[in-house]
């Protein structure tokens, strides 16, 4: 796939967000920017919880950092880890993300700074969409 808009601020804005992920019990830390419709670039980092359930991905708390400071259209999403291959969303943020942006281009960023790139739909064709809930 080819490069996505605005890829090198977005791969320097999740690497940052990463950075200030807050995952003491997996060590995994994550880092996410969403690149909204209108330009604007929103951060999200994992936030886990000493009740491992309520641990949230970075994806979602970008999405929801997003739709709370007004934006609803999206257009990209990188994901930064230090893992040796750049991972894609879990399956709870591809249908989150698929609420808003179901054709949103992804970018994950390995340790290393090497990049795989993704289309959502690609990730999650099948989603469980609005009109899913029409009887
Ligand atoms: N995590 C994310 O933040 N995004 C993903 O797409 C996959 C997993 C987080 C959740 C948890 O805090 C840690 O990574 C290990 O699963």
């Amino acid at each position: 796939m080819a490069t996505l808009p605005r890829e090198e601020e977005l791969t320097t804005r999740a690497r940052a967000a990463q950075a200030r992920a807050y995952a003491p019990y997996s060590q995994f830390h994550v880092g996410a920017a969403l690149l909204c419709a209108d330009g604007t670039i929103v951060d999200g980092c994992n936030v886990e919880n000493a009740s491992y359930p309520a641990g949230t991905c970075a994806e979602r708390v970008a999405l929801g950092a997003a739709v709370v400071a007004g934006h609803r259209q999206f257009v990209a999403v990188a994901i930064a880890t230090d893992a040796p291959e750049g991972t894609p969303p879990c399956g709870i943020c591809r249908q989150a993300l698929a609420e808003f942006a179901p054709t949103l281009a992804v970018v994950a960023i390995a340790k290393d700074g090497r990049r795989v790139r993704w289309t959502l739909d690609s990730l999650l064709p099948f989603p469980f969409t609005p009109s899913s809930l029409e009887t």
